[in-house]
């Protein structure tokens, strides 16, 4: 598996130094209604949405917080950004778009449930050039247990009109181990989502997160032994089907990887912006070698809307600790199928490699990761919690 992925990072240019990024994020909080499994920072929208008012917040906090920086990648994420009109998607992207790099990929994540008749024509004329879709499952009961405000005939006229407007870089959002779900209606989801046939398939694990309503009343999900064979036809269906695994939830056709979430895959930096959003950056030091601690930084933004519209340029800012540096990188490139180059530790960390080594040959002598390269086993990969230990 090694050989043919490390020629898609070079052919990509993810080997070493080479990283991804930097990425923008931009939040969008308000959803129709909230799903009883979500944990993100999304708000069920009472009354009408003021567009026009968190967009100029959204611009506000661009110019105080991204003065200066270029952006390989934008990520308009949510709650649910397509409850946003084209027009301010436009209006926004207009305000980011002197800085972006050539060739930038922009994501806008859509509800299949929000769409109005030509919304998608009006995206891609704003410069959104990748869509995220939430299908989550194609079956009517299911999407109605799961809170969902739209249907499965929804999900494929959506994809039908993404086509129609020229996307040709298109993500299905779809989950399994879904409250009674059988092996067999689990693969259906996922053949349903590959007769679409998107770029990128996003296929995760229901978790179920502390304080959502799933929490609070826990639904029957499927026992484990369920789970392992939804995961392991699945992902024989998957691989039939043209996907590579590329991390854990995240499945592509050939170059359609997405590029923002490897930012984040390879603890690249990316600026956060409205309410809730989190950036990280690196302090650069003299000839690009990073100071000992303190260099790289963690940004936060007001969760509540009504706060961060009060002051949107305002970011709350605290450094990464040296030590605790390993493992936030180890948590993310771990996460990798392929893993990267040793160089890529001191590139984004920092740190002499000298730093792991001694823990990493610990974890190679079980196993669990790869002599040469800052990768998993397959055997790793499968105790990805067990290995990730070792460093945090
Ligand atoms: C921020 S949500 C995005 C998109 C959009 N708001 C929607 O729901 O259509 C990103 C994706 O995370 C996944 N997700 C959210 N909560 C989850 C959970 N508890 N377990 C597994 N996946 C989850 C869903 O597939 C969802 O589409
Ligand atoms: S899953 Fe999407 S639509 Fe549902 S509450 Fe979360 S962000 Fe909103």
């Amino acid at each position: 598996m090694c050989a043919g992925w490390m020629e898609e990072m070079q052919n990509d240019g993810l080997g070493g130094r080479d990283l991804p990024g930097p990425g923008l994020y931009l939040h969008f909080p308000w959803c129709v209604k909230k799903c009883p499994y979500c944990d993100f920072n999304s708000h069920p929208l009472a009354g009408s949405l003021d567009e026009e008012g968190y967009v100029r917040a959204l611009i506000r906090d661009f110019q105080a917080n991204a003065a200066g920086r270029s952006f390989a990648t934008v990520f308009l994420g949510g709650g649910t950004p397509s409850l946003f009109s084209p027009a301010a998607i436009g209006k926004l992207l207009d305000a980011v778009r002197p800085q972006l790099e050539k060739g930038a990929e922009i994501t806008l994540e859509a509800n299949p449930g929000t769409l109005e008749r030509g919304a998608f024509a009006g995206y891609r004329q704003a410069g959104v050039n990748r869509l995220s879709i939430g299908a989550q499952s194609f079956s009517n009961p299911m999407l109605a247990r799961l809170g969902r405000i739209h249907s499965a005939a929804a999900v494929d006229s959506a994809v039908a009109e993404a086509r129609a407007a020229g996307f040709d870089n298109i993500n299905l959002d779809l989950m399994y181990a879904l409250p009674e779900q059988s092996v067999e209606e689990a693969l259906a989801d996922l053949q349903r989502a590959i007769a679409l046939q998107p770029e990128h398939l996003s296929w995760y694990q229901l978790t179920i997160e502390p304080k959502t309503e799933f929490a609070r009343r826990p639904p029957p999900t499927p026992a484990e032994d369920l789970i392992i064979s939804m995961e392991e036809e699945g992902r024989a269906l998957l691989a039939d089907a043209g996907f590579a695994r590329y991390e854990v939830s995240a499945y592509a056709r050939a170059g359609a990887r997405c590029r923002h979430n490897l930012v984040y895959w390879t603890f690249g930096d990316y600026v956060g912006l409205g309410a809730g959003a989190a950036g990280k950056h690196t302090l650069a030091g003299p000839s690009s070698v990073l100071g000992p601690s303190g260099s790289v930084i963690r940004t936060g933004k007001p969760r509540q809307p009504r706060l961060y519209l009060q002051n949107p340029t305002r970011s709350a800012s605290s450094s990464i600790a040296s030590e605790e540096l390993p493992g936030e990188f180890m948590m993310n490139a771990l996460r990798l199928v392929g893993g990267l180059e040793r160089a890529s530790f001191t590139a984004r960390t920092g740190l002499p490699w000298a730093s792991v080594e001694a823990t990493w040959a610990q974890t190679t002598e079980l196993g669990l990761t790869e002599p040469e390269r800052i990768a998993a086993t397959d055997f790793g990969y499968r105790h990805l919690d067990r290995l990730l230990q070792f460093f945090l």
